[in-house]
């Protein structure tokens, strides 16, 4: 019996390539996939997972459950300038019409609130909430059933930048950003959360060259669909940075479940910033050289040093096992 798992996600291209560990790893027992706005609208964002869930041929695939439309507080942001139009670079129109048309209908999914609570209730100190997306789903499930927080296991929350620049803005990190009202109390609830921020994924890369590499050298449906969903963000960041990258944020996160021993951890006490004109969605670290006493306690564990070889390993190797 694997470690209870319920990922949270925005649906775009590093979502799936992490859903895609998650759901291929026998150490993990996925019991759902909860979806919200972020890098498309939460439609567009249910319609990519149920398409990834086809892709993957899965025995017995966890439920979908559709979430949060938009932050708590503020306006809506999206990513369709990296992700593609669809959020996973143009896959739609790569697929015969006739093939995508069914995922075009939109199915009736259960409330990813309930399904949160449901599971929560069912499986007591024993589940891993995965978190790749802003943290609007984690922050409706608090509000409306505050004790809930004491039976999650942990949460594993991708997101926020402490010592590097943001990718949003100078100061922040696009799911933080997204909703930090939403951040703001889920860093305050009191569960136990570790953090992986740009920090630590931004230590975890691969390049066109070697993701064509890894999908061509094992072909199958699933690796041709990695290719080309991953094609929009590498020219993005090719046009933004001059180098062809796709960065692993997601598939991090889920890395660091299957085996936290790939990341560095330390302790520390974040905040978010739910107020500033340039730092709106920052998550700023007290980082102050002082005694431990003189400092506020943590609130999280934040992943610093990455074991990058370790991670990109154990990723190719999920990536290119033989079955689909
Ligand atoms: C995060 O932002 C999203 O665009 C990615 O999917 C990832 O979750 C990285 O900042
Ligand atoms: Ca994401």
């Amino acid at each position: 019996m694997g470690k209870r798992i319920i990922l949270d996600t925005d649906g775009g291209v590093d979502d799936a390539l992490a859903l895609i560990l998650a759901l291929r790893s026998p150490q993990f027992r996925v019991e759902a996939i909860t979806v919200t706005y972020g890098n498309v609208s939460v439609e567009q964002a249910s319609q990519n997972i149920q398409l990834l869930l086809r892709i993957l041929h899965l025995e017995d695939p966890p439920p979908i459950a559709l979430g949060a439309r938009h932050p708590l507080k503020r306006a809506r942001i999206s990513a369709e300038h990296v992700h593609g139009q669809d959020g996973l670079g143009g896959i739609t129109q790569w697929m015969t019409k006739e093939w995508y048309s069914e995922f075009k209908a939109p199915r009736e999914l259960p409330d990813a609130t309930q399904l949160l609570l449901r599971l929560a209730e069912r499986y007591p100190g024993e589940l891993t909430l995965i978190t790749l997306g802003p943290l609007t789903n984690l922050a409706q499930m608090l509000e409306k059933a505050p004790s809930s927080r004491n039976l999650l296991k942990e949460v594993v929350i991708m997101g926020g930048a402490l010592e590097v620049p943001g990718n949003i803005t100078a100061a922040a990190e696009f799911n933080i950003f997204s909703d930090p009202h939403a951040a703001e109390q889920v860093f305050h609830c009191g569960l136990s959360l570790r953090l992986v921020p740009l920090d630590a994924t931004r230590q975890v890369c691969l390049d066109r060259n070697t993701l064509y590499r890894l999908t061509r050298s094992m072909p199958s449906p699933l690796n041709e669909f990695v290719l080309h969903i991953s094609q929009s963000v590498l020219d993005y960041m090719e046009r933004t940075q001059g180098n062809a990258v796709l960065h692993l944020h997601d598939p991090l996160a889920v890395g660091v479940t299957l085996n936290p021993k790939i990341a560095a951890w330390k302790p520390l006490h974040v905040e978010v910033e739910t107020q500033g004109i340039h730092t709106l969605g920052m998550t700023l670290a007290d980082l102050r050289p002082l005694r431990e006493e003189l400092l506020p306690p943590p609130n999280l564990l934040a992943a610093r040093d990455v074991d990058s070889k370790r991670f990109l390993r154990l990723f190719e190797e999920i990536l290119c096992r033989r079955s689909s």
